[in-house]
């Protein structure tokens, strides 16, 4: 799913997260993008808004065919339903059984009253067992959530974004709250499932290594602005150096907003 965002900007209060922003993905056959850059750069915001959970203040977002800058309605509906999320803190629900955890994903796919009494069809259950198989838990599934170790946790995650049949996953630092061991063990589970299906992956990381040994394409965000943009063999140690200990290039103040924004 191809997505392009033209002169993006967001802004909360008076803090400006994105200034800016152009972006074309997954149209030019990279399956995974990196997403890089200090903290406070902009990276989650990005995701939050190609997941539909935040609004571009200016500028135009197209995931796939849809128009995100139109606003809500059914397409807003089906963004949100074909897009997989991948969270840093896996963002589980503790008391709930591994299984009840990645039949939610399916959520999205039922209607009112039979997501409301939690009915899900034979099918669902026959795909949750299966995803669990293949990310090593199926022995697990009916312990709570919150008994799984982290990396064990993130492995749920994984199965409940692919329960969803995504057309897209977006994960935000997917492996920062894992021990290294675990943290390659996720990324290559990540990497061979969505690999496997075909599916785009916009995946936040810190660790440099990772990104060059995963990543097709990376873009690295600086004070909400794209600083670097291009394959990964062309991320020098200097260009590196300047995206994290360089000088800020623009503060994250009101300052070159575009008058939509301050009228
Ligand atoms: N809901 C919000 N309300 C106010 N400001 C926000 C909100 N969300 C993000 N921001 C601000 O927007 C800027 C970008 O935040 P964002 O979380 O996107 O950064 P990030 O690149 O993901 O950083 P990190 O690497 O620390 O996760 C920051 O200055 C942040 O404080
Ligand atoms: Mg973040």
């Amino acid at each position: 799913m191809r997505i392009r965002v033209e002169n993006l900007w967001v802004t909360f209060k008076n803090k400006v997260a994105l200034r800016g922003v152009c972006l074309d993905l997954f149209g030019d056959g990279a399956q995974v993008v990196a997403l890089i850059g200090p903290s406070g750069a902009g990276k989650s915001t990005l995701l939050k808004l190609l997941k539909g959970m935040v609004r571009p203040s200016v500028g135009k977002v197209w995931v796939g065919s849809f128009p995100l800058h139109e606003g809500g309605g059914e397409g807003l509906q089906q963004v949100r339903k074909r897009t997989g999320m991948i969270y840093q803190t896996f963002q589980l629900i503790g008391r709930l059984t591994v299984l009840e955890n990645v039949l939610i994903g399916r959520l999205p796919h039922l209607n009112l009253t039979q997501g409301l009494l939690r009915q899900f069809s034979e099918q669902d259950l026959a795909q949750a067992e299966r995803l669990l198989e293949e990310v090593g838990l199926l022995e697990h599934a009916w312990q709570r959530a919150d008994a799984l170790s982290g990396g064990q946790q993130q492995r749920v995650g994984i199965a409940r974004a692919l329960i969803q049949e995504p057309a897209l996953i977006l994960a935000d630092e997917p492996i920062s709250a894992l021990d290294p061991k675990n943290a390659q063990v996720i990324m290559d589970l990540l990497l061979g499932m969505v690999c496997r299906q075909g599916i785009p992956l916009l995946v936040t990381l810190h660790h440099l290594e990772m990104v060059r040994h995963y990543a097709n394409r990376v873009v690295a965000f600086k004070d909400g602005q794209v600083f670097f943009d291009g394959p990964v063999s062309a991320l020098t140690s200097e260009k590196e150096k300047d995206l994290y200990f360089g000088e800020e290039e623009a503060s994250q103040t009101l300052g070159g907003l575009p008058s939509a924004l301050t009228a």
